[in-house]
């Protein structure tokens, strides 16, 4: 195993920077030769990934970069780290990283307000049929003021259950407090505050609208079942904006099509960019295609974030933002 914290750092050293950022993200790492992006902006295939990783020192890249042990494995002793323009970074191998003594980098923090912000937009747009009541108005199927027309659930009042409370999950606490709703929390370990869940299912039992904000990967695969969604409940909307894989999609769907859920918020998918044909026919169903943290402002917080992290680590130093290695 290889340390790259001890590896001689300065400048001109070459970064592949995998897809074109925002303007100005790559200024912290102007001072580098840098490889990529693409012309047209096509993301790399996973074999020009595996050829170009050992001829750099750096990656940055985007979570639909695989970065898997076959890529951390060709840099034969170059590469040195590898920055993750996302706070998830399930795309990256990070055994295979600490193996190679490359250090994983992400960009927890910049994004956390403007994802909630989207939670938000989720929660109001599924709970009030905004999205059914707009398409139905574009497509010619409004036929005037109706009193049983597009009859939501009310947001203000109802008990957010948040699924994982960390940056994110808080973010979204605070909002539901503007709109004077009653939340409750669960987290794996106890947060010692007040109205934390122990129980998972008894906060999908209690809860009228559910968010979900807990890290995608093996732990919380499907954590999200068609049991659990059962437990939400035919006024229960459901909202998701952390990574598709943790609800199972396709009892979701069902859930849906047959009444067992009211409504369901999603920008996060398990096989992005395909979509669950079942969920792209779901009634009562706000599909965003992951625009989470897409501001302008924050995006090009994360791309700068990713790119100093690289400066910081190719100057022989430890980012911040450094992605800890994984502990077994
Ligand atoms: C977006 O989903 C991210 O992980 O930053």
């Amino acid at each position: 195993m290889s340390d790259a914290t001890t590896r001689p750092g300065g400048p001109g050293r070459r970064i592949l920077v995998t897809r074109c950022l925002p303007p100005g993200g790559t200024e912290p790492v102007s001072g580098h030769s840098l490889v990529g992006p693409k012309p047209d902006d096509a993301p790399y295939s996973h074999d020009e990934l595996v050829a170009l990783a050992g001829e750099v020192d750096a990656i940055v890249c985007l979570l639909t970069d695989r970065i898997d042990a076959e890529v951390l494995a060709a840099d034969a002793g170059r590469l040195r780290v590898v920055a993750n323009v996302a706070v998830g970074y399930e795309n990256i191998d990070l055994r295979a990283a600490a193996e190679h003594g490359v250090m994983v980098c992400n960009t927890p923090g910049v994004l956390d307000e403007t994802t909630a912000d989207l939670a938000f937009l989720l929660i109001l747009t599924a709970s009030r049929l905004a999205s059914t009541a707009e398409s139905d108005l574009r497509g010619g199927r409004w036929k005037g003021w109706g009193i049983n027309e597009h009859l939501g659930a009310d947001v203000h009042g109802a008990t957010l259950g948040i699924v994982g409370y960390g940056r994110i999950g808080r973010a979204v606490a605070r909002r539901a407090e503007g709109f004077e709703m009653r939340t409750l929390h669960h987290a794996r370990h106890d947060t010692g505050e007040p109205r934390y869940v122990a129980d998972l299912d008894d906060l999908l039992t209690e809860a009228d609208i559910v968010s979900i904000h807990v890290p995608g990967g093996q732990q919380t695969h499907h954590l999200i079942d068609s049991r659990r969604i059962s437990l939400i409940g035919a006024t229960g909307v459901l909202v998701n904006t952390s990574r598709g894989s943790v609800v199972n999609e396709s009892a979701l769907a069902e859930a849906l099509h047959d009444g067992s859920l009211f409504a369901a918020g999603l920008d996060v998918f398990e096989r992005e960019p395909e979509i669950h044909p079942r969920l792209l026919s779901a009634p009562r169903t706000v599909l965003l295609p992951h625009i989470g943290s897409a501001s302008l402002a924050t995006r090009t917080r994360m791309a700068t974030m990713a790119c100093a992290a690289v400066a910081t680590a190719l100057d022989g130093g430890i980012p911040e933002n450094l992605v800890p290695p994984p502990s077994e």
